[in-house]
């Protein structure tokens, strides 16, 4: 069988604690690659008394013998990127930057944050961070390349031209922009920081499968933000599912293996948008006081609610899911009772599909009893019996097998079943 890559794809609205199974995933993989999104993405990884805050370095940098790579399918910002890589002082030759990814650039926050407060009460409720105009730019084609940054005039010069065509949006928009020489200037000095790790990342890649290397795919965000397949306009600007994972990178669908896709026990979301078993009494507030649901890029609150099994089992088709790892069930410790969403009703119709439009689907759900403590616990025959049924309960209901369960936010307080 040819060598293949794994991969980790977010089942949910992103936030479901990928970041702890990258992490423990990225200690065996000899390359860790990012296909898609940019800094809108963030997890904390703690490491003895050190905090590292990744937004867009893949997670094997903390693995000192892995390679790292950011590949086409990336919105990169220079500014942020370059700040993310102060963390660390021994990055050349172990990362590397697709030349095909594309610039993020700071006028595109400006942009990002100025159509936000032009929608009102429809804003999207995005990060903030510009994601939205760079792929807007990239598919339009009128973006620029990382591998761009490496002549900073001439790219000093194609990024004016493209302020000409757009200066009225500019002026409307209140964005300042800045002049040729100041471009040169800024351009310089990304340049002048980068220039080692851009490459192409392609031929790299290609070659790691090649030689039998393990690799790691790290998704980012999560299937319902996925601009085709999640709750559109209220969604990234990346394909977030296992199939952008072959063109963000540029290897085939048979290059990508083992699926595993990451879900809460519970659900959350952060921004505005359909959210059908989003909970907001009680037990919602009690679920992101628990589950210390607020953002990391961010710093706003989620939105919390109950797991949403018809949306984690479109999850599971559309990714190709061969398992799940179910994070944070120690939240639900503690509570009487347990719901979850297994149907929708729309037009007093009962469906156990996604729809078009979810923001017409109301919650239809069954409830399980709770159960005390899970916290902590290392094998599925020590959870209590009611905490086993629940996992056993949605397996049946989203077809896939919860082959990792975590129990807190310890790296060992997680249970691996055997295949
Ligand atoms: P954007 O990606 O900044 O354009 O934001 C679009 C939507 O995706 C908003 O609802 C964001 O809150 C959401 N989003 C983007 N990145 C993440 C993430 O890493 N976790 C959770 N939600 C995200």
């Amino acid at each position: 069988m040819a060598n293949q890559a794994d991969l980790i794809i977010g089942l949910q609205w992103g936030d479901e604690g990928k970041g702890k199974i990258v992490d423990h995933m990225a200690q065996t993989h000899d390359y860790v690659c990012r296909f898609a999104g940019g800094h809108n993405a963030g997890h904390t990884i703690v490491i003895g008394d050190q905090t590292y805050a990744l937004h867009l370095i893949p997670s094997g940098v903390l693995n000192s013998s892995a390679v790292n790579v950011v590949g086409n399918g990336v919105v990169l910002s220079p500014k942020d990127f370059i700040e993310e890589m102060e963390q660390f002082d021994d990055l050349e030759g172990r990362l590397f930057i697709s030349d095909k990814a594309h610039l993020l650039l700071p006028y595109h926050a400006l942009i990002d944050q100025a159509r936000e407060r032009m929608k009102g009460d429809k804003a999207i409720g995005t990060t903030g961070k510009g994601i939205g105009p760079a792929y807007g730019d990239k598919v339009t084609r009128v973006g620029h390349r990382v591998g761009e940054l490496l002549d900073p005039p001439k790219l000093a010069a194609k990024i004016t031209t493209y302020f000409e065509m757009y200066r009225g949006i500019f002026e409307v928009m209140g964005v300042e922009l800045p002049t040729e020489a100041e471009l040169v200037e800024e351009l310089s000095g990304y340049k002048a920081v980068l220039a080692p790790y851009i490459t192409d990342t392609t031929l790299l890649v290609w070659d790691a499968l090649d030689s039998g290397k393990k690799i790691l795919l790290e998704g980012a965000q999560g299937t319902m933000l996925d601009i085709d397949h999640g709750t559109y306009p209220y969604v990234t600007s990346s394909t977030t599912v296992s199939a952008g994972a072959a063109s963000g990178l540029g290897i085939a669908p048979r290059d990508i293996g083992r699926v595993t896709g990451i879900a809460k026990a519970y659900c959350t979301r952060v921004g505005n948008g359909p959210f059908p078993s989003e909970d907001h009494g009680e037990a919602g507030q009690r679920l992101r006081d628990n589950g210390h649901e607020y953002g990391t890029t961010t710093g706003r609150p989620r939105r919390c609610g109950w797991f949403d099994a018809v949306a984690a089992r479109h999850a599971v088709r559309i990714n190709g899911v061969d398992q799940i790892a179910l994070m944070k069930l120690d939240v639900l410790d503690g509570f009487e009772e347990i719901k979850v969403c297994v149907a929708y009703e729309v037009d007093g119709r009962r469906i156990d599909y996604v729809p078009y439009d979810l923001e017409e689907a109301t919650p239809v759900y069954e409830t399980f009893p709770g159960w005390d403590t899970t916290r902590g616990i290392q094998s599925f025959d020590a959870l209590p019996q009611t905490a086993r049924e629940y996992i056993t309960a949605l397996e049946e209901m989203v077809g896939a097998k919860m082959g990792i369960i975590s129990t807190s936010p310890k790296r060992e307080d997680t249970i691996v079943r055997k295949e």
